[in-house]
Order: C-alpha cells, then structure tokens, then sequence
C-alpha cells in the first residue's frame, strides 16, 4: 500500500512540472500514470504472493500437510468467527489427522488421529511430553510452578507429587465418594426448595467447585457464601478468556492494553485470595493432621528443606498448583455434568432407562457408589456417550517438542512451537 501511494504522489507530482503547458502530454501523463499505478498494484499483489510462498516453503522440509497460510496471520483468518473445532475438523477431513497450522507466526502441528495421540503419549512420550506455554500465558502469569505449562525434571517431580497428592485425597478412592455424595446431599436440599423452573449451570458449578474445595481447602462452603461465589465466578471467567487461540497469543502486547485488564485483574485476586489460604494454612499447619492439598505442599517444602535437597517445592509458587488443580477440575466436570443433564432432559427415553437401571441397582435407601459402576452398563455407557458426544477439553493443552522427531512418516522439528490435540475432532470423527 505504502508503495502504490508514493508512485501516485511522484507520478502525479513530477509529470504536471515537465508538462503542464500541453494538454496532450497531460493527457498523455494521466495514461501514464494510471498504467503505473495499476503495474504497480499487480506488482505489489504478486510480490506478497511470491513472498508468501517463499516463506511457506522455507520451513522444514516434509512437514505434515496443511492450508497455505498468510504473512503476518498465518492461517488465523481461517479461524476468525468460527469454532476452532468446526475448522479442525474440515481440516482433519481435508488432510487427515496429523496436519500443519499457522496461527500467526506461531506453527503448530495439529493432531486429531487418536492413534497418532496414543503415540506421543506412549512410545514417543520423551519427545512430545514438553508443554508449551502460550504467550497470552507467559506475560500475564509465566510458567513458574505451573502443572501445566513447565518443562524439565522439575516439573515432572512437582507432577508427580501432585498425582499422588490427589490419589490421597481421595481421586478414585472411597473417601472422596463420600463427598461427593454429600455435596449431592446438599445440592437436593437445595433444589427442593426451590419452586419453579430453575437454571441448573449455578449449583452444578458451586458443587463441582466445592468437591475441588474439599480436596484443595479442606473444607467445603456454603451455597449461599458470597466469598464463594466471587470466586467460583472469577475462576470460570479466567479459565474461559485465557484461550489459546485467543489474539493475545499473536500480538502479546495487547495483554498490556485495556483489551485485558479485566484478564489481568482477575489472575491478581485469585493470586492474592489463595495466598491467603495458604498463609492460613502455614500458620495452623499440624504434620499429624494433613488436611488436604495445601497441607501436603507445605509439608512436602519443609521435607525438603530440611533434608537439604535442592527445594524444587517454592511457598511462593504453591498458589499456581492449586489454581491449576481447581480450574483443571471445575469447569471441565461441571460442562460435563451439564451436557449430562441437557441430553437427558432431551432424551426421555434414555433418561427412563437410566433411571429403571439406578432403581434396580441402587434402589431408594442407599446413596451410589463407584463398586455399582460395573452392574450398570447402560447408565455408564450414556455417561461416556455424554462425554464422546460433547466432550468439554476440545483442545488440550499444547504441547511441545524435544527433539527432532517423526510422526506418521513426518517431520516433526524441535521447536517447532508446540503441537495441539483437538480431541473434539477425534470424538466426533468416532463413530463406530
Ligand atoms: C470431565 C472432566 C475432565 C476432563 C475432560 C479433563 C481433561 C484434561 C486434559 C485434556 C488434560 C491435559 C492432558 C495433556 O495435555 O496431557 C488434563 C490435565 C490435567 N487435569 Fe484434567 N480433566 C478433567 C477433570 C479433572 C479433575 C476433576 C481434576 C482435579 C481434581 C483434573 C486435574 C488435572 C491436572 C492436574 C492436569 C495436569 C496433568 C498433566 O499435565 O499431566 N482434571 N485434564
């Protein structure tokens, strides 16, 4: 554009001076210069095409296939007002489930073949086992003490750790059952009182969230608790506008700009409100009484620093774990419960199956248990249908590449950026 504008002002500048007498060399000029102009306008087109297919094709050599993309925005304007999925999945349709995406400058390898993510996940884990941490992420929060977004050996003890930590509180055990249980309690007494038609998205937030409370904090709150709600409403808000995909990711200055403060200001008062969970559990903490999460991190920093190994366990970054725990858990269960009941509510005939089944197997007078699980086939099989049909994790957490690789007969670069799993195209694409 800036060359097309500086032809016309010297054309039309220069020309007129030399012959401004003869109306026949004006009009003759004014061909000239329109011919110019348009020469130059071709021109211009054809160099950003050149250019644009010079720099495609510089990369590394066999990458996997995918949409030519753009200078500057890569292939972001493929994604512009649409679902990331729904672009996915016409891309895993076109090229097949590995494939080569631009999102800005940034190049990721999409992958949507659940044997090709089986792969990375199992022979190929050392390689594909890096986490990339998204520029939106690195300048509001960066990665230090992250599970999600951190590299290295100490990033694998603190996940290891964190394993263990949420098997002793009880993930998959029986005493985790029975909070769950309670928060069901809890969550009927409130619902019979309610009269009328009500929106479920409230209470299935607040109990999913209290279940993470009890695990995180020790303690569960009350329903109706404002400190609670602020924030139930805060982590949902954080966790829906951090996108990976989002346009912060492209031009990591606009974090910096008004576009996010609400973002900014968000990830200071969940900082500041579980540090001071953590201050109070520093101050109460009893080894003889490990309450929950907290508890065992503190503990876990204290063993360490006493023993004298190197303390990889930071008080100061202990807030991001248990930010990451409830944000990883919350959401993602209570959509899933949701969905649950919207495609229940839909299907009545599913939904009477289900309940002949629970009836049958669990009857009034007891509260379920996960042991009922392998005598109620068809209610587990609507429960992974649920989760097949509308999976909430459309996208996980991108991750990166250690070493130079290959995939599919591919080249896989190191540092190519980071590679993305659309699971949502790999269930839909599904169907037997
Ligand atoms: C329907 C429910 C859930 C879904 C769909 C889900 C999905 C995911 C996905 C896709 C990942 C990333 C895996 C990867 O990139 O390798 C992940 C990681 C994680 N999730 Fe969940 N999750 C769910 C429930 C939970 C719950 C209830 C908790 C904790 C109480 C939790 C804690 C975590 C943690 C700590 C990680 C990081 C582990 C790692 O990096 O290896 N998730 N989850």
């Amino acid at each position: 554009m800036y060359i097309v504008v500086r032809c016309q002002r010297v054309v039309r500048i220069f020309l007129p001076e030399v012959f401004a007498q003869k109306s026949i060399f004006t009009m003759a000029a004014g061909m000239i210069s329109s011919y110019l102009v348009a020469n130059m306008q071709t021109s211009l087109l054809f160099g950003i095409a050149f250019m644009t297919a010079i720099w495609y094709m510089r990369g590394p050599k066999n990458l996997p296939p995918g949409p030519m993309p753009l200078p500057i925005i890569g292939n972001l304007h493929l994604l512009a007002g649409k679902k990331n999925f729904q672009v996915f999945y016409r891309m895993f349709q076109k090229y097949g489930g590995i494939c080569t995406v631009y999102l800005g400058r940034s190049r990721i390898i999409l992958l949507t073949d659940i044997n090709l993510i089986k792969e990375t996940a199992t022979k190929q884990a050392d390689n594909f086992s890096d986490r990339f941490l998204p520029p939106l992420l690195a300048w509001t929060i960066g990665s230090e003490g992250s599970l999600f977004f951190q590299n290295g050996p100490v990033w694998k003890e603190r996940r290891k750790f964190i394993m263990q930590a949420l098997r002793n509180f009880g993930v998959g055990k029986k005493s985790l059952e029975y909070k769950i249980n309670e928060e069901a309690r809890c969550l009927m007494d409130v619902m019979t009182g309610i009269e009328g038609p009500f929106d479920p998205s409230e209470y299935t937030t607040l109990i999913i969230a209290n279940v993470i409370c009890n695990i995180n904090f020790g303690r569960r709150f009350d329903y109706t608790d404002e400190s609670f709600k602020t924030i139930v409403d805060k982590f949902r808000y954080l966790f829906g506008t951090a996108s990976l995909t989002g346009f912060a990711n492209t031009f990591p200055f606009l974090v910096r700009t008004p576009l996010y403060r609400q973002l900014t200001q968000t990830i200071q008062y969940m900082i500041s409100y579980v540090g001071k969970e953590i201050k109070e559990h520093q101050d109460s903490l009893d080894e003889g009484d490990v309450r929950d999460i907290i508890d065992m991190y503190l503990l876990e920093i204290k063993r360490q620093q006493e023993s004298g190994e190197e303390v990889i366990f930071k008080p100061e970054q202990a807030w991001r774990a248990i930010m990451e725990i409830f944000g990883g858990g919350t959401d993602t269960t209570t959509n899933t419960l949701l969905y649950g009941i919207l495609l229940t509510a839909l299907n009545t005939e599913v939904q009477d199956k289900v309940q002949e089944e629970i009836d049958r197997v669990i009857g009034p007078d007891r509260q379920p248990c996960c042991e009922d699980r392998t005598n109620m086939p068809y209610t587990d099989a609507v429960l992974m249908e649920i989760q097949r049909f509308r999976p909430v994790a459309v996208i996980a957490p991108p991750h990166g590449v250690f070493q130079d690789t290959q995939l599919a007969g591919y080249n896989i670069p190191k540092g190519i950026g980071n590679v993305q799993m659309c699971f949502k195209v790999v269930l839909l694409s599904w169907t037997s």
